[in-house]
């Protein structure tokens, strides 16, 4: 059995039209779930963790560079997205293109991108939630065993992560149409708030906070090449490469969608160019209202409703609609994570790489509510336990990878089939795949060790796994396809 064993296109659009999914998307919905799926704690936690830890008021720049390397991912993402409408995403492209080992592989880092991805929001919910309520749910309760207060209290469990994501799980299971139509007001409400602190804030920029700009090698705690400088910018690139993850969670839902070919590019590209433009004017505002060096200490936690607090007099309301909207913003972005991440083991599922549970469709909603059952274990476990810095970076390192890899996709699949019919072809092919390749490549560099460790270990239990499991129970082993030629492909 080789490992580059593929599945055909044929057989894939086959498996589409035998879909059990509903298609209720447009591309209007689906720029509102990519928006609803991108901004999160990305902006409103680690714009300030970025400049904290990494590239000071540079952070603006950061977010260009994060946002260059996101474009040219998201080019490959609508091309593959238009051709291969259906449920997977990046973990399908692979199929086709890759053969199934590397296929393997990219669903296995895309669990590390939507999982921990979902589990990372609930974290940051978590945070805004305690700062709404004056903090007053004990520190021990809402934080990770790994964490440990200013005054010594370690952390038990984070009950507000777990409390959301089991509600979001409960929505999900309830239908997508349903779920589409919360997320449509929630972001309009997160997107409006995003602009009312540029507007209001714009005002209290101060532009002292600009210099120095990035951060000074001699900065204690700021020795590593990523850590202070143009190195620095990098870094936080890395870091704040989170903000922008979710547009990829709009091909996703092609299989619901119902006009793939005209709306996954507009949806994926569409929502993507949106936050772009909102990220840089408000990490330039928030730098520019609060001295970076704050958000390493006293403004670590809900840190935009800090900046807010104490830097913008007379605008007290402004932090507590900001966090309102934030608690409702982020639930947004869990939604569509956890989506995102049923999709995938749905059809990972239906390959038969991962056990017929994950693809079991509940009789009235026609939703994959095992599936979702079984997430909400998986997430509570890391949004409970896990510190919100280490899930964010697993994230990010998991969707960085994921990426390269479809980029590559796409180059490839111009060689193996030229003639086949692209709604939208990335341009300037292999120029632009080979630039997505080296800026994700950059930013996994700049990420920290424990990070990177932590991510190859992931990957090394998911080829056990595959070894294990996946390999011996594919669709594509040859009892199976014989199978197939007699059985409708569920
Ligand atoms: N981009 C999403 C966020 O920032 C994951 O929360």
């Amino acid at each position: 059995m080789s490992l580059i064993r593929k599945k055909s296109l044929r057989a894939l659009l086959e498996q589409a039209s035998h879909c059990h999914l509903k298609r209720t998307l447009t591309a209007q919905s689906l720029v509102a779930l990519g928006v609803g799926a991108i901004i999160g704690a990305g902006l409103f936690v680690r714009t300030a963790a970025a400049s904290a830890q990494a590239a000071g008021p540079a952070v603006t720049v950061s977010f260009i560079i994060a946002a260059i390397g996101c474009a040219f991912a998201g080019l490959c993402y609508a091309e593959f997205a238009a051709m291969i409408p259906i449920a997977g995403s990046a973990y399908t492209y692979a199929y086709t293109t890759m053969g199934e080992f590397v296929a393997w592989i990219i669903g296995w880092a895309l669990v590390l991108e939507y999982a921990l991805g979902a589990a990372t929001v609930a974290i940051s919910w978590s945070e805004y939630l305690n700062n709404l309520v004056g903090k007053s749910i004990p520190f021990q309760w809402c934080h990770s065993p790994l964490e440990v207060s200013t005054a010594g209290v370690h952390g038990i469990i984070n009950v507000p992560a777990l409390f959301i994501v089991f509600i979001l799980t409960l929505i999900l299971i309830k239908g997508t149409q349903e779920s589409a139509m919360v997320n449509a007001v929630i972001v309009a409400l997160k997107v409006s708030i995003v602009i009312a602190f540029v507007a209001v804030g714009w005002h209290f920029v101060n532009p002292a906070n600009f210099t120095p700009y990035t951060i000074p090698a001699a900065m204690p705690g700021h020795e590593g090449l990523f850590k202070h400088g143009w190195g620095g910018v990098l870094g936080g690139a890395g870091i704040v490469f989170f903000a922008f993850i979710g547009f990829d969670a709009v091909s996703t839902a092609a299989q619901e969608t119902k006009n793939p070919g005209r709306d996954m590019p507009i949806g994926i590209l569409g929502s993507l160019a949106v936050c772009t433009v909102l990220y840089i004017v408000f990490g330039y505002v928030l730098t520019g209202v609060c001295n970076w060096r704050e958000f390493a200490i006293a403004g670590k936690e809900a840190s935009v409703a800090y900046a807010v607090e104490h830097y913008m007099p007379g605008f007290h309301w402004l932090a507590t609609a900001i966090t309102v909207a934030i608690l409702l913003g982020f639930s947004s972005v869990i939604l569509v994570m956890l989506l995102g991440q049923s999709r995938v083991f749905y059809t990972m599922s239906n390959d038969g790489l991962l056990p017929k549970v994950f693809s079991a469709i509940h009789p009235k909603f026609r939703t994959p509510y095992k599936c979702n059952i079984i997430l909400f274990l998986f997430v509570g476990l890391f949004a409970s336990f896990l510190p919100e810095s280490l899930a964010g970076d697993l994230t990010s390192i998991g969707t960085l990878f994921a990426f390269s890899l479809v980029c590559i996709g796409v180059w490839i699949m111009r060689h193996l089939e030229p003639t086949m019919h692209r709604p939208f072809r990335t341009p300037l092919v292999p120029v632009v795949p080979i630039l997505g390749v080296l800026i994700c490549g950059g930013m996994i560099i700049s990420l920290d060790h424990r990070t990177q460790l932590t991510a190859f270990c992931w990957m090394v239990v998911g080829l056990f796994i595959y070894f294990l499991y996946g390999r011996s129970h594919s669709k594509l082993n040859p009892a199976e396809v014989s199978d197939l030629e007699t059985k409708p492909v569920r």
